[in-house]
């Protein structure tokens, strides 16, 4: 492909950023690639369950095929936004062709309930990034103890309910799940890897408890128990004491603190079942129950970065509506609304588009969607070729000195290998930016 003379900002270097960038270097475009974190990868790097290694090895090998490019110049250790290292108004102003944002879904989504500020109330991204040592939640003291509540029914529950049984064994962990059991969201293959911590004569009974709700809108508790008794049979085996509940149809309402202000109680309201839009809508029934708890981790969602700098409604950024350049159907544009139309030459993908949608695989073909319509926009508006790609590499040089490139990347990722196989580990992962950067700057 021959070079087109287009150099475009990608924010964001997880798994919807790097897609993209392979989709715009085949464009012949190059790609300036900026990141929050040191390392590229995202939640594919601090996500994804640490045990799942061939996945995020897998993956690892894919984004260092794509980051070896010479057209893509990785620039890590630096966040884009009001308070960051460079705001998307300066990016916009130094002559990129477009900027794509695929800086994910960084923010916790609020219950919005009396208590959620307490110690011992955490989003479920901050024990994700902590447990994975992501800098800086690697080092932030996380007092979890002994009865754990976990609201949300997604495979991010599941992922921390595992973390819960097998690394910190709790006593205790309560999925605590708004809907019935039919409308679930985690996948069987997840429950499989911490059902051997139920009691299935316990899971009968919760279920024979809202059978009457489930029967009421047509569902069938039994194949509801069937689905849990195949997982069952399936179960990964683990040797951890705690005991694993789900407690479904009951919504958080209020949390209590006890004197040293940790949450000693989760209320909860009961719900009922409503069919509502081809789908079901749990309905408070005014009976509330008290959960006995010391610790509660909100998984339910995550909610974009305010800070970056585009305009939000509720959880997400606002796409335009009516796009100029749809892939798909879908509006890849940002919404400029005192003009109402898309904001010029800016682009979103990934948990950016769409907060918590997905596995990687989507924000990939959502990144490869996004690329199309960069490439559609570059060409149908005549935008002109930037002007001097040295020259913007190097006023992005001089304004961000503290930048680490893919070389760096390489240098840590020697050193961690290295580490692995010294220790006898499977992998070996640096804790803090600090030492991260002491590594890359020859100082280890
Ligand atoms: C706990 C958990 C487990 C998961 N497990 C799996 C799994 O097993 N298999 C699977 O296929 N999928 C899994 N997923 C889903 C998968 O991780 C996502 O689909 C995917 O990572 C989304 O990619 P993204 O690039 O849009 O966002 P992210 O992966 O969140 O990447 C965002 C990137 O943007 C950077 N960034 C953020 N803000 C800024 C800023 N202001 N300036 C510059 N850079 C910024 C970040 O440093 C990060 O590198 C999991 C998700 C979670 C939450
Ligand atoms: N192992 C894996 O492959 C893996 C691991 C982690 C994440 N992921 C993926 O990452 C994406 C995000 O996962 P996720 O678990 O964060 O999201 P999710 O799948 O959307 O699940 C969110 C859960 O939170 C509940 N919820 C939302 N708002 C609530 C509220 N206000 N009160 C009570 N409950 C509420 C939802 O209930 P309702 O259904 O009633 O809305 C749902 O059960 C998914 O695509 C997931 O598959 C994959």
């Amino acid at each position: 492909m021959t070079d087109s003379g287009f150099i475009v900002a990608v924010i964001g270097a997880g798994p919807a950023g790097i897609y993209a960038s392979k989709q715009l270097t085949a464009h012949g475009h190059e790609v300036v690639l900026i990141n929050k974190d040191i390392k590229p990868g995202g939640l594919a790097e601090y996500g994804i369950y640490p045990a799942k290694h061939k996945i995020r090895e897998g993956l690892r090998k894919q984004f260092r095929a794509i980051l070896s490019n010479p057209k893509v110049h990785y620039y890590g250790n630096v966040e884009v936004g009001e308070y960051g290292d460079v705001s998307l108004q300066q990016l916009k102003g130094m002559g990129f062709s477009a900027i794509l944002v695929t800086a994910g879904a960084q923010a916790g989504k609020p219950l919005g309930i009396p208590g959620e500020e307490l110690r011992g109330v955490y989003q479920a991204k901050d024990v994700v990034y902590h447990y994975n040592l992501l800098p800086p939640f690697s080092r932030m003291p996380m007092k979890i103890g002994k009865k754990v509540a976990i609201v949300g029914a997604g495979n991010v529950m599941m992922d921390l309910a595992r973390w819960l049984i097998d690394e910190k064994q709790v006593d205790e962990v309560v999925a605590v799940v708004r809907r019935g059991p039919a409308e679930v969201k985690f996948d069987k293959r997840e429950l499989e890897t911490v059902i051997a911590s139920m009691n299935m004569n316990i899971l009968q009974q919760e279920i024979d408890r809202v059978s009457p709700v489930m029967r009421s809108i047509g569902q069938d508790p039994d194949a509801a128990m069937a689905y849990y008794q195949e997982a069952y049979e399936n179960a990964e085996p683990h040797s951890s004491p705690t005991r694993f509940l789900l407690r479904f149809l009951c919504s958080p309402r209020k949390m209590v603190a006890n004197d040293h202000g940790i949450v000693k109680e989760l209320v909860v309201e009961e719900n009922s079942l409503q069919q509502a839009n081809g789908g079901t809508k749990a309905i408070g029934t005014g009976t509330y129950k008290t959960l006995n708890v010391d610790t509660v981790i909100l998984a339910i969602g995550d909610a974009v970065d305010e800070k970056l700098g585009l305009p939000v409604t509720g959880t997400q950024f606002v796409g335009n509506p009516n796009p100029t350049y749809p892939v798909e159907g879908i509006s890849y544009e940002v919404i400029d609304f005192a003009a109402e139309k898309s904001t010029k030459g800016i682009f979103l993908a990934g948990w950016s588009r769409q907060a918590s949608t997905g596995l990687v695989g989507t924000a990939r073909k959502d990144a490869t969607n996004a690329a199309t319509a960069i490439q559609a926009y570059l060409t149908a508006e005549g935008v002109k070729p930037a002007q001097g790609a040295p020259d913007l590499l190097s006023t992005l040089e001089q304004l961000l000195p503290h930048r680490v490139n893919y070389a760096a990347i390489q240098r840590l990722e020697e050193y961690e290998q290295t580490q692995a196989a010294l220790q006898g580990l499977v992998e070996f992962k640096l804790d803090s930016n600090l030492k991260m950067l002491k590594v890359i700057r020859g100082g280890e």
